[in-house]
């Protein structure tokens, strides 16, 4: 019996707590705390020359480059490197310097490091984070040169859509020729009929492919598997990738 009031007790102390905190989050809009590499300046790569020979350096490792894939420092050289994810976990190593991290989500890593050496520096990813793993690597230049403004970032609205394939890294489970990978093939995929998982059949025209790259879960390709990453790809960048499926007859 006591058991059953205890029980009743614990279930009826749950229940207010909760009601608090619901009440909480509706009567005083607390929310949940934002993730930390969402917050500005964490979530894009960045070099700041904060002095002659100094460098702060948000770094941002993502699959599967880094970002600023390039950066030049002049030799002599002190960074601190702010080290964050914008997926998965990565393990971050600059070849020749004591910097070895890992890329964690939601958190940001730090380490200071001295570029003495003057040439470049390989950046590998250290920890498997999916498929071209193997390919993730940057480069920091360290040289006389390195006033010179870092390499301005490519505009990927004017990219043509084969290159836009590449840089989102579409290709490294889809291929364009119609070979066989972990994802369908793009070529002849549009205007084809797909059979669903769930049996359905649909037809792959502009709108199915929209959806496909956004929510890339939803719609699952009967013989494969639900891997693909939501990639937030802008609308420019989608529209031109999806004219050059159409033109991979
Ligand atoms: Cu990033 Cu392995």
């Amino acid at each position: 019996m006591i058991e059953k009031r205890v029980a009743i007790a614990a279930i009826i102390f749950v229940l207010a707590l909760t009601g608090v905190i619901a009440l909480a989050v509706r009567t005083s809009g607390i929310g949940l705390p934002t993730c930390l590499t969402d917050v500005r300046p964490f979530n894009e790569g960045k070099v700041i020359e904060q002095a002659p020979k100094r460098y702060e350096i948000h770094y941002v490792a993502r699959m599967w480059k880094f970002d600023p894939p390039e950066i030049s420092v002049v030799p002599g050289s002190t960074a601190d490197i702010y080290l964050s994810t914008a997926d998965v976990t990565h393990g971050v190593n600059i070849i020749g310097t004591n910097f070895n991290l890992m890329a964690v989500p939601g958190s940001v890593n730090y380490a200071r490091v001295k570029f003495d050496r003057t040439g470049d520096y390989l950046v590998v990813c250290n920890e498997y984070c999916g498929l071209q793993h193997q390919n993730m690597a940057g480069v920091i230049h360290v040289t006389e040169k390195a006033a010179a403004p870092p390499p301005p970032p490519a505009a990927p609205a004017a990219l043509p859509g084969k290159a836009l394939l590449e840089e989102y890294a579409c290709t490294a489970c889809h291929s364009i020729d119609g070979s066989a990978g972990t994802g369908p093939t793009l070529k002849g995929l549009f205007g084809s009929k797909r059979t669903l998982d769930d049996g359905t059949t649909v037809t792959a025209d502009e709108e199915y492919l929209e959806h496909a790259i956004e929510k890339p879960g939803e719609q699952i390709v009967k013989g494969y598997d639900n891997v693909m990453p939501e990639m937030g790809v802008p609308s420019d960048d989608m529209h031109t990738i999806i004219q050059f499926i159409e033109t991979l007859k």
